[in-house]
């Protein structure tokens, strides 16, 4: 089954960084409308407003035809009624900006993670279901067709019984000595390179596996502990280098290094999944191919072709073979999934629960590291 555009809705977006146009121009291709941006200044509202909409220069200046733009959240929501809130803001912002949706009914897509604690994800779940409205969280990873046919592939035993599981998500944004929201506690939660960067990993793994890591041992080192703000140095606490060992529920082994400091590399998010009769590999900066290394020594690429991929996988490839697809089509897909969801169609997105998984991986990670030992995960 292919997909088609949804029913189009009315979108909102909190939140005028660099995810809000990703998110902006996905909403707009789907055929729905952004009705209205909210920043924490009005100008970069306006700004977000007018690389969205359409503008035109009149004798009173020039304005941006439909877009409304904000400095107050409640407000925006009060206002203009959008049918789904996005939640762009800082990780640390997500749950006061989600509940305010939600308290009004509002269904929510937010960016990951979806919250700097657990118990504030489990608030969020409960505050979702409570209202019945739809709400997902920005797990991206997942809605790359290959991704797709990754899950597939390791689904129908075409790897025979796993053996282990290996990967990175590796980043060169803090691989300097600059100071950024994302080393302060109170904006990003106390991890960085775990919360910001690993949380797609883990969940690329359980979502290909069909299966939940059980157990965890990390070592986090800070490899810039200090960082320039404002003309001053500032200590950073938050780790930027993970080394993670892992298990899943049946016992397969996983390895994985997270790191924010590794010059040279944009967005090093990779898997490899190990079978007794060959093994798969994914990375995200050649989206349109998994590879498969077999046990007759063979090395085979599997290429996106919606013909030839599973249902799943064709359905969330869009262009024809040959013609590159990449984040902001991963993007799309799972914006569509939800908005398709609240048109009342069957269709599965990561959602909030999804999120309050990952916020539990991530203290559980950051309790192994503090205390140098293995933790169990229920
Ligand atoms: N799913 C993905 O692949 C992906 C990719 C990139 C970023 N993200 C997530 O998106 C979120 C935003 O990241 P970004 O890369 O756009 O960051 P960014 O630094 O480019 O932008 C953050 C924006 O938030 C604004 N802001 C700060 N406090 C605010 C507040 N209280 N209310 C409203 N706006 C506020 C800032 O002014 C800035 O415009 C983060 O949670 C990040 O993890 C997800």
């Amino acid at each position: 089954m292919k997909n088609t555009n949804p029913a189009p809705l009315r979108a909102a977006i909190v939140g005028t960084g660099g995810i809000s146009r990703i998110h902006g121009r996905r909403i707009q291709d789907l055929g729905s409308q952004v009705v209205a941006v909210c920043g924490r200044r009005l100008s970069s509202a306006d700004e977000l407003a007018a690389d969205l909409g359409i503008q035109a220069t009149n004798e009173a200046g020039t304005w941006t035809a439909g877009i409304r733009s904000y400095d107050d959240l409640g407000r925006m929501l009060d206002e203009t009624r959008p049918d789904v809130l996005h939640v762009c803001s800082p990780h640390g912002f997500h749950a006061e900006h989600a509940l305010e949706a939600i308290k009004r009914g509002i269904n929510v897509v937010c960016e990951k993670p979806l919250a700097t604690t657990v118990v504030d994800a489990q608030r969020l779940v409960d505050a979702s279901m409570a209202a019945g409205v739809h709400a997902a969280v920005c797990l991206v990873q997942r809605s790359y067709p290959m991704t797709a046919e990754l899950r597939s592939l390791v689904g129908s035993g075409k790897l025979g019984r796993l053996q282990a599981i290996r990967g990175t998500f590796l980043s060169w944004d803090a691989n300097h000595d600059n100071w950024g929201w994302g080393f302060d506690p109170a904006i990003a939660g106390t991890s960085y390179a775990t919360a910001d960067l690993g949380v797609h990993w883990l969940d690329l793994v359980e979502h290909v596996t069909g299966s939940r890591i059980r157990e965890v041992e990390a070592r986090f080192s800070t490899i810039r502990p200090v960082r320039i703000k404002d003309g001053a140095e500032v200590a950073v606490e938050s780790e930027d280098y993970v080394r993670l060992f892992f298990e899943l529920a049946d016992g397969t082994p996983g390895s994985a290094v997270f790191s924010g400091v590794c010059a040279g590399e944009p967005n090093g998010c990779a898997i490899e999944v190990d079978g007794m009769d060959g093994g798969l590999h994914w990375r995200a900066d050649q989206p349109n191919a998994l590879k498969h290394r077999r046990s007759d020594a063979s090395l085979v690429t599997i290429t996106r072709d919606p013909e030839r991929l599973s249902p799943e996988a064709g359905r969330l490839a869009f262009n024809p073979a040959g013609h590159a697809e990449g984040f902001g089509d991963a993007f799309r897909n799972l914006i569509g999934d939800v908005y398709a969801a609240i048109g009342g169609e069957e269709r599965n997105y990561p959602t909030f629960e999804d999120g309050l998984r990952l916020a539990t991986l991530v203290e559980a990670i950051q309790q192994s590291a503090s205390t140098r030992k293995a933790v169990t995960i229920d």
